[in-house]
């Protein structure tokens, strides 16, 4: 087999990248490792950046968003005495977009069918070679047989657990990393959400989340030690436990209802550097994961497609490599400012086992001068809503 671009992993970047190559007239194959409904049924990511929708927009994929998704003009903040509204809207002019990961998967998928790309699931066995030659190749396992893809690039959107990262030499590549002692235990319910717009909730039992995907869909997490077991969380102990660490107002009017899916997800910063070796291009959770704090995950890995498909398609098309050559240093300029703002989101927000009064005397100071001070509620809001590429 023969294409242009080698795409790993089938997840929201591999489609993305493949959907705008496509679109230009660049080929692709994208080999994933699950079956499509495993890809479709991994319920995340639920907020989009308006930098986002306009990536999806412009990959021809926005019909159905723009006819469901729900805009949020804002957010809210809260501790046990306080409720600061961040008002997106009026601080920046822009609002965010609550659209569930799965719906974009899902139309990113319906549109590479149309577009007739190859897309080969549950493929084994991975391995990257030839990087740093003129073509490069990659070998496989699909359907009992051992295969080959050759290729001029190959782009790494295989996930944290992927193969990519790992293909670059390790004295090559630098990594930095923050691992969290807790976890997001989260629920979804076919219940109304209880508030109109998300409720980021730190108390003295720890953070608190209330999204939702419609409004009849509601999306809640609850800060858990590592050592919890989801198995151990029945869906009253879940309810009666996020009761608690919301405002009071807000738990008395909740809706609650049996679960739909119930996962943990540990929480963990980390950066590979570079995200470029030789032919080989690393894109979203290959390279960097976020704590999920600021709903940053999925729209970073929709601003490094931003970068790499125009640099792609200029290296195939014109030959131009200046896109490609600068790609880990634009990419990278934005993921450490996400970075550093879901780390600040989640410092503010979680309690630290063991923590000291004076670390939760901070959350609290930093609550309430984002509640005085309209400045430090337009730098938040400014990163919420997605720094500018
Ligand atoms: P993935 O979604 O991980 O896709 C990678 C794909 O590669 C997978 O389909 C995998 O099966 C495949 N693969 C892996 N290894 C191989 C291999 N060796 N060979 C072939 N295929 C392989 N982000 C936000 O922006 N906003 C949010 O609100 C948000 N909330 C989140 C909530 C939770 C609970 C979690 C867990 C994450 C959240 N995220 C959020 C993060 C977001 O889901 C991820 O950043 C996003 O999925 C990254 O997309 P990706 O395509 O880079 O990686
Ligand atoms: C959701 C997840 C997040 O990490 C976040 O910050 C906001 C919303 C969600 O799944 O709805």
């Amino acid at each position: 087999m023969k294409t242009e671009v080698a795409i790993i992993g089938g997840g929201p970047s591999g489609l993305l990248l493949s959907q705008l190559l496509n679109r230009a007239g660049v080929e692709t194959v994208i080999l994933e490792r699950s079956t499509r409904e495993h890809v479709l049924s991994r319920i995340r990511a639920g907020i989009l950046e308006f930098g986002a929708v306009r990536m999806l927009r412009e990959a021809g994929v926005a019909d159905r968003l723009d006819r469901e998704a729900i805009p949020h003009d804002g957010c809210f903040l809260t501790d046990e005495d306080l409720m600061v509204r961040i008002d997106f809207k009026k601080l920046t002019g822009q609002h965010v977009t609550v659209y569930g990961q799965t719906e974009v998967t899902q139309d990113l998928y319906k549109a590479q069918d149309v577009m007739g790309t190859t897309i080969l699931h549950e493929v084994s066995d991975v391995t990257i070679h030839d990087l740093d030659q003129a073509t490069s190749h990659v070998d496989f396992t699909h359907e009992g047989e051992r295969k080959r893809l050759d290729c001029l690039f190959v782009a790494g959107c295989d996930g944290f657990h992927g193969v990519s990262r790992k293909t670059i030499p390790e004295g090559k590549r630098r990594e930095h990393e923050r691992v969290y002692p807790f976890g997001w235990l989260g629920l979804l319910s076919e219940t109304p959400p209880c508030n109109d717009e998300l409720i980021y909730a730190n108390s003295p039992r720890g953070f608190a989340l209330a999204s939702m995907r419609n409004e009849n869909l509601s999306r809640y997490y609850v800060q858990v030690p590592l050592t919890d077991k989801v198995e151990a969380w029945s869906d009253d102990a879940f309810w009666a436990e996020l009761k608690r660490r919301l405002p009071f107002e807000t738990a008395e009017r909740m809706v609650t209802g049996p679960s739909m899916e119930k996962s943990i997800a540990p929480l963990r910063s980390f950066v590979a550097e570079p995200m470029r070796w030789g032919n080989l291009f690393l894109v979203g959770d290959a390279a960097h994961i976020v704590p999920p704090t600021g709903a940053k995950g999925l729209n970073l890995a929709a601003s490094d497609v931003h970068y790499l498909h125009a640099a792609l398609i200029d290296a195939v098309k014109s030959g131009d490599r200046s896109g490609i050559d600068t790609y880990s240093e634009r990419a990278l300029m934005r993921v450490w400012k996400a970075m550093r703002f879901s780390w600040q989101m989640t410092m503010m927000l979680h309690r630290f086992e063991g923590e000291d009064s004076f670390a939760a005397q901070m959350r609290k100071a930093t609550l309430q001068h984002l509640s005085q001070s309209e400045t430090a509620r337009r730098e938040l809001a400014e990163n919420y809503i997605g720094l500018p590429y």
